[in-house]
């Protein structure tokens, strides 16, 4: 047997679990090292591509998509000449006016009067800034609500609108790449729950790409994948493997609408191997934060300068106008920020750090304005604005998610190895600082901010579809709190936010106890922790049937368990005779009904519901 033979039954071996990680909870992610064997000599034969487990087809594209609040990327891949790697390429797009290209798209819907396709991109949101009526600055947004938006008579779903942004995506790519693609890997932030993850999958469907639940792939997991590229590419030139050498690394994604915070333990496992186990120690969600927020508090500051400097005030006009008047605002803002961030790129550089009186000046016309009103600011009136959002000591600010992180990874901060940070805010010398500051760790500057998420997906395509790697793609930590709620009212929380899958909570009679002759218990499901429960989203209800009457005040305990395929069982058993039970199953969302039913079969073969 040749080597290639040995490395492909290594890894076969490794991605059937022969080769398990240690600890926690791990997500096995197969490198291009493994590239060597799909190209070994009898896969040039033509018949053994056939039989070959890792063939591969020709000329496949990896096709990722990373689909912002913002901004939305593109990227793809092809496997090089000699096979043993490939180059995520990032799509760029045409801008209108000044014909000069970007890497990026920006995510907002304008509906022109009297246009029968909506405009996307940044030109709709330089539009629609002046007709909010028409314009969705952020549909990412809005997945996983009820809201509708309706323009010119017809409403449109949260998963609609999406779709738009995702099909101007594929037609460029298509265009790019004069080839058709239908399928993709999907990035979400990791604080996305179920329902909003199924709203975009139904949204990719109507883009023309199909996709299920393993097409997505956590925002920080896919900034992640690029890093372990990238490192791995530099030990192989290096001819350098540390053996059983781990790191704990904290990955930050700082965009526009969310801040995400994940902290991940990378351990080779083999030396020279085939794959590197990465455990996920936790995520932290926070999706109240982002560049948005920034802009807003840079927005209360320009408009206080221009009330005062028009002598306009802003609460005094018609709802419509002031709704209008702070877009623009918002708007101005952004630009703000942008500039004030060159100007600390620019100090850098220079290795001295911007002067707080350097000032920015900027126009603002707008028709509740009887004439255009130049505003001055300087960098400390800036840093002024956004201070409340880089103080550790606030709630409301970027150190919260980090600082969630890692009490629930049971970590300090001398307990991290590497800070990486990435998206777009990333950018803001400030911020970066700040972060660096509390956790007395430099940031290293080896990730694209804004491409390596995207990038991220195209080599967990890759993984794909070469069925290198049968790692599961859902995340394996519980994206949100999972709540229990029986007949008559009673609610309990059975897997908290953001825990370790899988999960098991225990129950026991205090909840419930039987009435006399009552054979079965009715229960409901939800994800989510809004109070109100109907506000979550509805998960399943299922009844538990014990297949006998129950004497009366039989306490009943119930023990519920959320795999790592987000796969809860409940199981209901008497106190004093636990060998009397029943059991339920629900998927989340994601999950075709007949699929949990299958799986129910799997897990329990020798214990079937009673009846
Ligand atoms: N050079 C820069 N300096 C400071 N901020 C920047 C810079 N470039 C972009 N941003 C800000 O980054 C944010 C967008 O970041 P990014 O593109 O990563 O977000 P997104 O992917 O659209 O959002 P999300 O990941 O939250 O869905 C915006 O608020 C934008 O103003
Ligand atoms: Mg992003």
């Amino acid at each position: 047997m040749d080597t290639f033979a040995v490395l492909d039954v290594l890894a076969f071996l490794h991605v059937n679990g022969v080769f398990p990680g240690k600890q926690g909870v791990s997500l096995r992610i197969v490198v291009p090292l493994v590239v060597p064997s799909i190209y070994a000599p009898w896969n040039m034969l033509p018949w053994s591509r056939k039989r070959h487990p890792f063939a591969m087809p020709s000329r496949k594209y990896f096709i990722g998509i990373d689909f912002g609040t913002t901004n939305s990327l593109a990227a793809w891949g092809l496997l090089s000449p000699k096979g043993r790697s490939i180059t995520p390429q990032v799509v760029r797009f045409a801008l209108d006016e000044t014909g000069a290209s970007m890497e990026s798209m920006g995510s907002s819907i304008y509906f022109e009067e009297g246009r029968r396709q909506a405009i996307v991109g940044r030109r709709a949101r330089r539009l629609g800034r002046r007709c909010l009526s028409r314009f969705v600055p952020y549909p990412k947004k809005l997945l996983g609500t009820q809201e509708t938006f309706a323009v010119d008579g017809t409403p449109y779903k949260p998963s609609d609108l999406v779709a738009m942004v995702l099909r101007r995506l594929r037609l460029q790519l298509q265009k790019d790449l004069n080839a058709r693609i239908t399928g993709a890997i999907l990035t979400t932030p990791a604080s996305f729950g179920y329902a909003r993850r199924k709203d975009l999958i139904n949204a990719a469907s109507l883009a023309g790409l199909a996709m299920d639940e393993h097409a997505l792939l956590d925002e920080p997991v896919a900034a992640l994948l690029s890093y372990i590229h990238m490192e791995k590419r530099r030990r192989i030139s290096q001819r350098i493997l540390d053996p059983g050498r781990g790191v704990n690394l904290m990955i930050l994604d700082c965009g526009g609408g969310t801040t995400d915070a994940t902290i991940a333990r990378l351990e080779d496992t083999q030396i020279g191997s085939l794959s590197q186990n990465v455990h996920l120690l936790s995520i932290s969600r926070f999706e109240a934060l982002g560049g948005q927020d920034f802009d807003r508090e840079i927005c209360f500051l320009l408009q206080d300068t221009v009330e005062r400097m028009s002598r306009v005030e802003t609460d005094r006009l018609d709802p419509e106008e002031k709704e209008c008047l702070e877009a623009e605002l918002l708007y101005q803002s952004e630009q703000l920020k942008l500039d004030f961030s060159s100007l600390e790129m620019d100090a850098e550089a220079e290795g001295i750090q911007a002067h707080p009186h350097t000032l920015q000046t900027l126009f603002i016309r707008h028709p509740s304005l009887q004439k255009p009103v130049r505003v001055k600011l300087s960098y400390g009136d800036f840093l002024n604005a956004i201070q409340g959002l880089l103080d550790p000591s606030k709630d409301r600010s970027i150190h919260r998610p980090v600082q969630t992180a890692l009490e629930r990874g049971k970590l300090r901060p001398k307990d991290l190895h590497h800070l990486l940070i990435v998206g777009g805010m990333s950018k803001l010398w400030t911020l970066r600082k700040s972060l660096e500051k509390a956790l007395g760790l430099p940031a290293l500057q080896v990730l694209h901010p804004t491409q390596s998420v995207v990038k991220g997906a195209v080599f967990q395509h890759f993984a794909e579809i070469s069925d290198l790697s049968r790692a599961p793609h859902v995340p394996q930590i519980s994206g949100e709190a999972i709540r229990l709620r029986l007949r008559g009212g009673s609610t309990e929380t059975i897997v908290p936010e953001g825990v370790k899958l899988p999960y098991e909570t225990v129950l026991r009679g205090r909840l419930c106890t039987a009435r006399n002759g009552q054979k079965q218990l009715t229960i409901s499901l939800c994800a989510g922790d809004r109070i109100e429960y109907e506000a979550n989203q509805h998960l399943g209800t299922g009844i538990l049937d014990f297949g006998m009457g129950l004497e009366a005040e039989h306490p009943i305990g119930l023990r519920a368990v959320m795999r790592s395929d987000r796969m809860i069982v409940v199981e209901a058993f008497l106190e004093n005779n636990p060998e009397v039970r029943t059991v339920m199953t629900a998927g989340l969302g994601l999950m075709a009904p007949e699929e949990v039913e299958q799986r129910k079969e799997e897990i329990f073969p020798s214990r079937k519901t009673r009846r």
